[in-house]
Formats: C-alpha cells, structure tokens, sequence
C-alpha cells in the first residue's frame, strides 16, 4: 500500500528543472522517478506543467507540478496497492480530468506513475524488467545511438535532429554498446583531423559546424568502416530528421542549405539518402500537420525503411489508431511523457504491435540520470530503444543500464539485432 508520496523540483541535463517522484510502501519499500523533458515537441503532446514565473527559473519552475503531487494526487493515491498500475494510473487520469493531463501536469502524473511501478517491483523483490514483463522478459533492444546532433538539439546548421548508428550485427547488447563507441570515437578523430568541432549537442552526440545531411552521413559511414566494420551489414544509420521543425506553409525549409523543398521534392531528397546510405529507418521524415506527405513517405518508402511516427503520434493510443487507418508508418517512437502515465505507454505499444508496427522505446532530450527506459525496454520486448549517443552520463546511464541487465539474465538473454525493424533492407 501506497503510505508517502513526495516530489521535489530537480535539474535534468540541460540544466532545467523537471519533477522528481519518490513513492513509499508501508512495507517500507522506496521507488523514485524523475521526469524528461522533450525540445522538439509535438503538438498533440500530454502537457507539461510550467510555473512561468520569471524570478524563478526563467519561467521553468515546475513547482506546481511539485505542489500537485505533494497535495492533491498524494491525497488521492495513499493507501492505494502499489501493484495494481492500472488502477493508480486511473485515480491519476481522473483526478486531472482533462483530455492532455493540462491541470496537473503530465510531469507530476507520470513521476507518481513511474515512482509507483519501481516501489511496486522493490516491494516483490524483482528488477523492474521482469516485474512489468514477466520471466519472459529477455530481449536486449537494438540500440540507436545518436551520434552527430542538430536542429533543435544544438546550435549548427544542420536542419536534420539525429544521426543514429544501430549496431545490427552484434552478437550482444554489450558488444552493440562496444561498437557504438568505437564509431563514436573513430568519428570524433575524423571530425578533427577535418578541422570540425567535436562539442557535442543535448544528447551527448557531436555538433560539427555542417550544413547537409549527405556531408554528416558520409562521415558517419566512413567511421563506421574505418572502426572496422561493414556499414549496412554490422551497423546501419537511422535519422530523425524531426521535420515538424523546419517544415512551414506546406514546404520544408532547409536552412542549412538555404533553400526550400516542397513535400514531394523533400521526400524524393529522403528517398535519394535511403539509395545512398546504409539508412533502415527514419523517424518524422514528415512532419505532424502534413498527412498527405505521410502518406507519400510510406508509399514510397515503406516497404523497404522503418518509418517512425513520434510528433504524429505523441504516445497517444488515439492518434496512432487514426494514423493506422490512414496507412502512415510503419513504426512508433514511444515516449512515458507524452502521454503522462506508464499504463498508457503500454496500451499504445500493445496497439502498435497489434497493428505490426515495431515500437521504439525512446528517452527526450532532456534527461536525468533515471533509467527507467532501460527496464521499460526490456520488459516491453519492444526490441528498439533510442536513448542517445555514447557520452554523458544522461544517456550512458541507459545503456549502462541494459548492460547491467544482460548480464543478470545470463544464458536467458537474446539481442534483439535487426530483428525488431520493420525495414525490409
Ligand atoms: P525531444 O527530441 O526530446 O527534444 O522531443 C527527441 C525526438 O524528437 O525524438
Ligand atoms: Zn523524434
């Protein structure tokens, strides 16, 4: 039974306050969470509750969000069975009362949420991946490691969010995180010896002053071969160009490049990527508002390439369903707070399934050292898990995490590889 909720207002990765949980047992069980926060956010995202006060935070103070657990939803929770999720996450939904969780928050929910699963695992003694999953809960997702940052992630040119390698041909989950790092570092070296700089951006992945996506993606190859590797075969390259960011009045606008694109010339330019690079999946190609270039993107690319839908979707079991209909996609990008509880991640993912679209479990670009994603990876089977590059310990803590539980489950443990993708290379 639920005895003591408590939040408190934290710092995640970019220096901002976000909402830490702890939830306590009356068996004296603890479990905390701390809430990301996303830059490059949908618009159909589960709110974010902010103070906007400017003396405090510069308007990001999420006291209200603090207050809101502390007062109305510990109120509402106490003595509530720790283990009975859905139930919790309901009490949650209902107390807020609106169709975006915008009265108290989806940070305050979802850190009670989050805080409720870890002190319901540490009450039955068990890793939070078996405890969600069950003893089937063994497959050690394909890891997308984004390794050269743009668009709203840091301050060069480039227009495209992410550059990811995905270690396809490892045997483990700890030789996909061996491999990720050599490329990382073998590209850090080339982006030197080029004269580029070597800062990295929010999710730990390197910044270079480079104003084309060709141009990173050929040095991305070249270090995946210079550390040794096949680029296709052993690691392939995933993008996020989060395109609702640049796209405006029905055209995508490339600043790097300094020109425009309409849709269908900007999906061409997609597809000319995908016949020149060893790409398996790109997520929000297109951007949220612009469905018939869902729809082309799809058409075109679908049967070969991972579509991933993060803005268009939101984590929202109602979006998703709408962009099935539609034929959008082939792939969902899940994220807890978009939606603001963990039973409603999980709907959304079985949904998505259902329908044969792959899920990939995904952090934000604002992180703490909490390491749920890791768990809710494996216990998912989701087999994919995007959680940024190979530095900072914002986003190593996640792989360090998946680490931690391959080895637990020993001879039990499978990788998933490529084999979670729903691109057909
Ligand atoms: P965000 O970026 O957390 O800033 O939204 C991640 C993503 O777009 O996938
Ligand atoms: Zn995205």
């Amino acid at each position: 039974q639920i005895s003591k909720v408590v939040a408190r207002e934290i710092l995640d990765s970019r220096g901002n306050p976000t909402v830490e949980v702890d939830v306590l047992l009356d068996d004296g069980a603890l479990g905390r969470a701390a809430v990301p926060s996303g830059a490059s956010t949908g618009t159909r995202e589960a709110v974010e509750l902010r103070d906007g006060d400017p003396s405090r935070y510069l308007g990001k103070g999420v006291l209200r969000a603090v207050n809101a657990v502390n007062g109305e939803i510990a109120s509402a929770v106490l003595g509530l069975e720790a283990s009975a999720q859905s139930e919790v996450d309901n009490v949650l939904i209902a107390l807020d009362g609106t169709a975006n969780k915008s009265r108290l928050g989806a940070n305050a929910t979802l850190g009670v949420s989050l805080a409720v699963a870890k002190a319901a695992a540490a009450a039955a003694g068990e890793p939070l991946y078996r405890f969600l999953g069950g003893p089937e809960a063994s497959l050690l997702p394909l890891p997308l490691f984004n390794i050269v940052n743009g668009g709203a992630h840091a301050d060069n040119p480039l227009d495209f969010q992410e550059f990811m390698v995905a270690p396809v041909g490892a045997a483990t989950l700890a030789d996909a995180v061996r491999m990720g790092s050599e490329v990382f570092h073998t590209l850090r070296l080339s982006l030197k010896k080029a004269g580029h700089s070597t800062a990295v951006g929010d999710e730990g992945g390197f910044a270079p002053s480079m104003s084309t996506a060709g141009e990173v993606l050929s040095f991305v190859t070249q270090a995946i071969a210079d550390a040794g590797y096949t680029p296709g075969k052993d690691i392939a390259i995933a993008l996020d160009p989060a395109a609702s960011e640049f796209y405006r009045d029905g055209a995508y606008h490339y600043v790097g490049e300094g020109l425009a694109r309409s849709m269908p010339e900007h999906v061409d330019y997609l597809a000319g990527l995908v016949a020149s690079y060893p790409i398996v999946s790109i997520e929000d190609g297109i951007a949220q508002d612009d469905l018939a270039g869902w729809k082309l993107i799809t058409r075109t690319l679908g049967a070969r390439v991972q579509l991933v839908g993060d803005d268009v979707f939101c984590t929202n079991v109602s979006l998703l369903r709408e962009g099935i209909a539609a034929g959008i996609a082939n792939s969902i990008l899940v994220k807890v707070n978009q939606i603001g509880t963990l039973t409603e991640m999980l709907d959304t993912a079985q949904a998505a399934r259902a329908a044969g679209y792959s899920v990939v479990m995904s952090h934000r670009s604002g992180e703490t050292e909490d390491t749920t994603i890791a768990d809710l990876a494996v216990a998912t089977g989701c087999g994919l898990i995007k959680t940024g590059s190979l530095s900072r310990s914002d986003r190593t803590a996640k792989w360090n995490q998946l680490i931690r539980i391959e080895e637990e489950l020993g001879s039990a443990a499978r990788y998933a590889g490529a084999s979670s993708l729903t691109s057909r290379p």
